[in-house]
């Protein structure tokens, strides 16, 4: 059986984590989303919002389970038995910070490996900091974030 996890922030999750989960959930026996507790920015939502928003989006794939992770990301995966770390890749610009992490986690841990997934193109220009900004001056986000998480937005930013 091969596990591989889906690493983020998901501050909050949104349609292009979605369709990469979505993909890679059709390759591999299980997928684990790692939620990790103290991302680089300071998070708009709390670590238990976060989760339950992830959860809710993806509660009917039966082969999808999620859970959070504080420390290092290879020591997440260890623990899960997984093998293959998934990042989603959208542009050029994501991949020298990408190949970084890659690079030192296979330093860290030489049996995970990295695999890439190319972000499908209507959603190549999407993030989390958009979403949050668009929602924050009332713009419509509707499609860019799975329908939970477009109210969560709406009353976290009320
Ligand atoms: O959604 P993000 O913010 O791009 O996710 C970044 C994440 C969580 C994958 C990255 O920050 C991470 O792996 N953090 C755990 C700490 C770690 O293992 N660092 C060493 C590898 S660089």
């Amino acid at each position: 059986m091969i596990v591989a996890v889906v690493p983020g922030s998901f501050d909050p999750i949104t349609a292009g984590h979605m369709d990469i989960i979505k993909r890679v959930s059709n390759l591999y026996d299980k997928v684990i989303i790692g939620v990790v507790v103290n991302p680089s920015k300071k998070p708009l939502f709390s670590l238990e919002d976060r989760v339950k928003m992830v959860k809710e989006a993806i509660r009917d794939n039966k082969k999808i389970e999620v859970d959070s992770f504080n420390g290092l990301l290879v020591e997440f995966v260890k623990k899960h038995g997984a093998r293959v770390i998934i990042r989603g890749l959208r542009a050029v610009s994501d991949f020298e910070h990408e190949f970084q992490m890659a690079q030192l986690n296979r330093r860290l841990n030489s049996d995970v490996e990295t695999m890439f997934v190319m972000a499908s193109p209507e959603y190549a220009y999407l993030s989390s900091s958009v979403v949050k900004e668009i929602a924050q001056y009332g713009g419509n986000i509707s499609g860019l974030v799975p329908p939970n998480v477009d109210e969560s937005l709406r009353d976290a930013l009320a």
